[in-house]
């Protein structure tokens, strides 16, 4: 557990100061390298394109949910750990090998401008750089950081985000039943978040009913992430190449819009239910969550109707 001090990140809620101070601390952690330095500067160029911040933001909503009150930049290093793994997974992603994408946070992609063997090495910096940060914080007693190390790893590893993408690149053109496509999603992107609260639950010193009620909202949250993902695919304003997934396994496109949308607000219902009972102290990340699911639902009409 951290020792006890002020914290103004964990006091605030407002998602727009938070992403603020998120980013602050990237550019910090990711300072403009020397020119010759191609690798370093396509790890900072894909980490600061303009993304969402969806993950960092829930890390640090749940620090204030769960009453955190440790030190502002070892909360600041976890949340930009996670960000930096995720953008790793963007950039293989991305690739001519995995789903060929030219635009990615509105940006060509990392391949697109620095060449693939940049990539892959600016997306393993990043992964060792995440795990340098996380492993380093001087605040965390000892058995806690091996904690948090041991969340991130099992959560990009082969029982993890490798495995999930492994499966939506070689199942994901063939015909696959819904439950099938439920579970590589909740290996490439639920395990991910559930990580990530993990941590956080780690470092705030949360008992076993708030950590397996984070888990549980954590991996509901990750769902209705990528079932949201995957109904934006047609979208021109993601910042990606639209239609991505034509010819692909989503639910969306094995189950029709609708139904995917109401099963997304299946997850985010059940996903409420689980804060319920998680024994929080605040309402920040419930409040985050529904902000956000009226956003898309916004975003989506007419098709997007909660039955
Ligand atoms: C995209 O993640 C990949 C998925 C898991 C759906 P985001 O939608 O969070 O992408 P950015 O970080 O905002 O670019
Ligand atoms: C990717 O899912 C999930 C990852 C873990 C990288 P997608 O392939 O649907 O993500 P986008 O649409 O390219 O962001
Ligand atoms: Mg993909
Ligand atoms: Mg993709
Ligand atoms: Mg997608």
């Amino acid at each position: 557990m951290l020792s006890r001090s002020d914290s103004a990140v964990s006091h605030n809620c407002d998602p727009g100061v938070l992403k603020k101070s998120i980013e602050d601390h990237l550019q910090a952690l990711l300072p403009e390298p020397e020119s010759h330095d191609v690798v370093s500067l396509a790890m900072r160029e894909s980490v600061m394109a303009p993304g969402k911040r969806i993950r960092p933001l829930l890390m640090l909503l749940t620090a204030h949910d769960l009453g955190f009150r440790g030190p502002k930049h070892t909360l600041l290093d976890l949340a930009c750990a996670v960000e930096m793994i995720h953008t790793a997974s963007l950039v293989l992603d991305d690739m001519p090998c995995m789903d060929n994408a030219d635009m990615r946070r509105g940006l060509p992609t990392t391949h697109k401008k620095f060449g693939e063997s940049v990539a892959i090495l600016a997306a393993i910096g990043l992964l060792s750089k995440a795990f340098g940060l996380a492993s380093a914080s001087p605040e965390l007693a000892g058995e806690s950081r091996a904690q948090v190390v041991s969340e991130l790893s099992g959560a990009v590893g082969v029982q993890g985000l490798v495995l999930g993408q492994f499966r939506d690149l070689s199942e994901g053109r063939s015909a696959c039943s819904t439950e099938s496509i439920l579970d590589t999603n909740h290996l490439k992107t639920g395990i991910l978040f559930s990580a990530m609260l993990q941590i956080i639950a780690i470092v705030s010193g949360s008992g076993d009913v708030t950590r397996q009620k984070l888990r549980e909202f954590a991996l509901d949250f990750g769902q209705a992430f990528q079932l949201m993902d995957d109904l934006c695919d047609s979208h021109a304003t993601t910042g990606k190449d639209p239609h991505q997934d034509a010819g692909k396994s989503t639910l969306v496109n094995v189950l029709g819009k609708d139904a995917a949308y109401k099963k997304l607000h299946e997850h985010i219902q059940s996903a409420d239910r689980h804060l319920t009972v998680a024994h929080l102290q605040g309402n920040a990340i419930r409040q985050f969550m529904h902000a956000w699911v009226e956003n898309i639902t916004a975003m989506n009409t007419p098709i997007m109707k909660i039955a």
